[in-house]
């Protein structure tokens, strides 16, 4: 056995952030979907865009900015409360169907989370879908203050769990951090929830193209950056068996 650490995603890989669209269609009835697919296209890209800024703050902060932002495209005007009733929608996203599953199937090996997260966002989500149990570690990395992909994100989980990055299978549904993790040296399982196939029937004809599409297109797909992932699957549930079958 080569792996010894399997550190999964949180946001989209473990957690559905789409479930956040209860709270955008109650608070703004009809621009709910919008809102959702705007909000974490910003909310990613001002990860990014600090980063190289050097102005780090974080993943709380970066949510408020980018929420901020998403509704102000909007024009309109909003209670701070219903503001905060958003934002926290982040601390009680909808686990996938199967991710509790899957956590007790691999439970033989060490879990944990490394997410973007802040760690008072994280603990709330963990210990709201009552994944903690499941997990030795939920590894923010806020502790080095770079967001993924940078290097120093995925440097935490030797950091934090002392194993080597090829004793890790890293496990993302994010392209960004598909590419990012497999560039640092993890071994890499990519949890395709939306197909290329599914997205060109999508895509296919001449019907408007709305922003949940425009999401799965721009941040479900294999990014073209020439590091890829070592397996792909379609559900956290064919994990064990996968691994099994690849003598890892
Ligand atoms: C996470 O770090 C990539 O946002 C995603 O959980």
């Amino acid at each position: 056995m080569t792996i010894k650490a399997i550190i999964f995603d949180a946001y989209g890989t473990l957690y559905d952030v789409q479930s956040v669209a209860r709270a955008t269609e109650d608070a703004f009835p009809g621009r709910g979907e919008y809102i959702t697919q705007v909000w974490r296209l910003k909310q990613l890209e001002y990860t990014w865009l600090r980063s190289v800024m050097g102005r780090y703050q974080d993943f709380r902060a970066v949510t408020r900015e980018s929420l901020q932002y998403t509704l102000g495209t909007l024009g309109v005007e909003v209670d701070p409360a219903v503001f905060d009733g958003i934002v926290d929608a982040y601390n009680t996203l909808s686990p996938y169907p199967e991710a509790e599953q899957a956590l007790a199937a691999l439970s033989r090996y060490r879990l944990a989370i490394l997410s973007n997260g802040s760690p008072d966002m994280l603990d709330a989500l963990v210990r709201n879908s009552g994944f903690d149990s499941y997990l030795e570690a939920v590894i923010s990395i806020d502790a080095n203050r770079a967001y993924k992909p940078d290097p120093r994100a995925y440097e935490l989980v030797q950091e934090r769990l002392g194993v080597l990055p090829e004793e890790v299978l890293f496990v993302s549904s994010n392209g960004f951090d598909v590419a990012g993790a497999k560039s640092f040296g993890f071994k890499v399982a990519r949890i395709e929830r939306v197909s290329p196939d599914a997205l060109r029937r999508e895509l296919a004809g001449g019907a408007p193209i709305g922003p949940a599409t425009m999401f799965r297109a721009l941040r479900m797909q294999t990014e073209a950056l020439g590091y890829v992932p070592d397996v792909v699957v379609g559900s956290l549930l064919e994990l064990p068996g996968l691994i099994e079958t690849l003598g890892w």
